[in-house]
């Protein structure tokens, strides 16, 4: 599926699946020599993560082991808020490992900022972030984000795992909701 399966629904595509694909290869290889000889636990946020997982974690070739989280940042449907609620919390224990949280978008960065405190007091090894996208214009807090792939505007975007009311995860690439369907 591309824009032009969703006549009307999008602005404009911002990232392509090709352009996902070659850089997310780049970051793997990245993430492949810093975390070598060390365990490595991928931590996923549900659900717009769940793309950029199922793909950066193929295209790893080593060991992971993997876990989701979910969170709903109290908000509207297109502004994070930063009080977080925790949906579904790890399966998993992270003290003493080495934890990669993957996200899809970093915008306000409000939520990151509060999984990463939550995180730390779990006594973990290391806690890093890889994000796809992030929104510097957005930013309400600074976040030392090791891995990102792309820096795109403050327009809300949809596509590769990123919603709006539920719908457009399914697209391949990333692209800008037409203001239209949310006004
Ligand atoms: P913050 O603002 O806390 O973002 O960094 C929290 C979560 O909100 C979602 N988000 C978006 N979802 N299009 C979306 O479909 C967007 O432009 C967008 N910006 C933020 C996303 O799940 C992020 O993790
Ligand atoms: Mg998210």
């Amino acid at each position: 599926m591309d824009s032009s399966d969703l006549p009307g629904d999008l602005a404009k595509m911002l990232v392509s699946e090709e352009q996902i694909r070659a850089r997310l290869a780049e970051m793997a290889r990245q993430i492949e020599a810093d975390y070598e000889g060390k365990d490595l636990l991928l931590v996923g946020v549900l659900k717009g993560a769940v793309m950029v997982m199922a793909d950066l974690a193929r295209e790893l070739k080593r060991h992971i082991d993997m876990d989701w989280m979910a969170v709903s940042s109290y908000g509207t449907s297109t502004q994070s808020s930063g009080v977080v609620r925790i949906l579904k919390d790890l399966d998993t224990e992270i003290a003493g490992r080495n934890v990669l949280i993957v996200e899809d978008i970093i915008d306000s960065g409000l939520t990151l900022s509060w999984l990463l405190e939550n995180f730390a007091s779990r006594g973990p090894a290391s806690v890093e972030v890889c994000a796809l996208l992030r929104k510097p214009d957005a930013a309400k807090v600074h976040i030392d984000v090791k891995y990102a792939g792309f820096e795109i505007p403050n327009d809300f975007v949809v596509g590769y795992g990123l919603d709006y009311a539920e719908k457009y995860r399914n697209l391949r690439g990333v692209g800008v909701l037409a203001p239209h369907v949310y006004e």
